[in-house]
């Protein structure tokens, strides 16, 4: 969802300003006097995409306080959220073994998992010292918090791996924890800092969380339909690496006791195109967008809470871009 997708606001100028001081502050952050770690963090620069979450941040502040409440600290804290994003591909591509991301080769595949590990490390560590910068230590206990939720999502997520019966709700709350909470946190810090009222600040993580989880849903239909060329990273990996996702969760739930067994002999066998023929005659991969659909409505009824704005409009299509993006 680059920034040029949206609908041309008045607005566009100042969120792609306030996006350059991001990755000013990102790779200020990142700046080493170490040849080996700059070019490591080099690498990581070129994972950056879509920024969804600092440009989350500033146009929630927008939508909270208007243009003069977003300014410099709003820069830092996206660049802390981008941080805290890229150490977490960094590491999720070493759980996929994925080589592939935004179409170049992972950090993984290029430097080895040793490398990885550690540059994901030094990636968590840079964002809670670019954090501590900001001077409000509730910044950091809340994101310190946000950081374990997430792992807690990845570690429910392998708890269940070739849980075949995983119901839809446990499936959902992983989703929440490993993509809702970062999103969400991005929503309510950029509304809480640009002086929102409680009850906007709330309405925006519900709003951020809502996105998040129809996100990943979209992310895992495209792992499961998508080719590399077009998704521009690695596919496939959850069926490889026994993740359940909500194709799977809803064309079992679909699919008759024959249908079930001949899917789950497919999916334990990780022979991906028996899976997406047997998913897709049950209809599920509708159902999987009817479910990111509904989770886009729910996001868009809390923006309900804003005065009309053009940041505002700017929300609204950001909550249709995340289950329309093909990548
Ligand atoms: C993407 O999953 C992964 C996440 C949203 C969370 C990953 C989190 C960790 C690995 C925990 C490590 C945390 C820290 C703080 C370093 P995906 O594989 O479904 O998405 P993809 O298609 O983009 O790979
Ligand atoms: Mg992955």
């Amino acid at each position: 969802m680059p920034i040029a997708s949206f609908p041309a606001t008045s607005l566009q100028p100042l969120i792609e300003e306030r996006l350059v001081g991001v990755i000013r502050e990102f790779e200020e952050e990142l700046a080493s006097p170490h040849p080996p770690v700059a070019r490591l963090c080099r690498h990581v620069e070129r994972y950056r995409g879509k920024m969804l979450r600092p440009t989350l941040a500033i146009v929630s502040g927008l939508a909270a306080g208007g243009a003069a409440a977003v300014g410099s600290r709003h820069e830092r804290l996206g660049a802390v959220l981008e941080l805290i994003h890229m150490a977490t591909l960094v590491h999720d591509d070493i759980l996929d073994e994925a080589d592939v991301r935004r179409g170049g080769r992972t950090v993984n595949a290029e430097h080895g998992l040793d490398a990885a590990v550690l540059l994901g490390d030094y990636l968590i560590s840079s964002a809670f010292h670019l954090c501590s910068r900001l001077g409000d230590p509730s910044l950091n206990e809340e994101l310190g918090r946000v950081t374990g939720e997430l792992c807690a999502g990845e570690l429910l997520q392998q708890e269940a791996r070739d849980r075949l019966d995983l119901p839809e709700g446990e499936l959902v709350e992983i989703l929440r924890l490993k993509t809702g909470v970062l999103i969400g946190a991005a929503a309510r810090t950029g509304a809480r800092e640009a002086g929102g009222s409680p009850t906007v600040v709330r309405a925006m993580e519900a709003f951020g969380s809502a996105i998040g989880i129809a996100f990943q849903m979209q992310d895992d239909v495209l792992d499961l339909l998508g080719t590399e060329a077009d998704v521009g990273k690695s596919v496939g990996r959850d069926l490889a690496k026994g993740k359940l996702t909500l194709p799977l969760v809803l064309a079992r739930e679909l699919s008759g006791p024959q249908g079930r067994a001949n899917l789950d002999d497919a999916v334990r066998a990780h022979d991906a195109m028996t899976v997406r023929r047997l998913v897709a005659a049950t209809g599920a991969l509708e159902a999987a967008r009817d479910r990111a659909a509904a989770f886009v409505e729910s996001a868009r009824l809390q923006l309900r809470e804003l005065e009309p704005s053009d940041a505002r409009e700017v929300l609204e299509a950001m909550a249709a871009a995340v289950i329309s993006r093909s990548r």
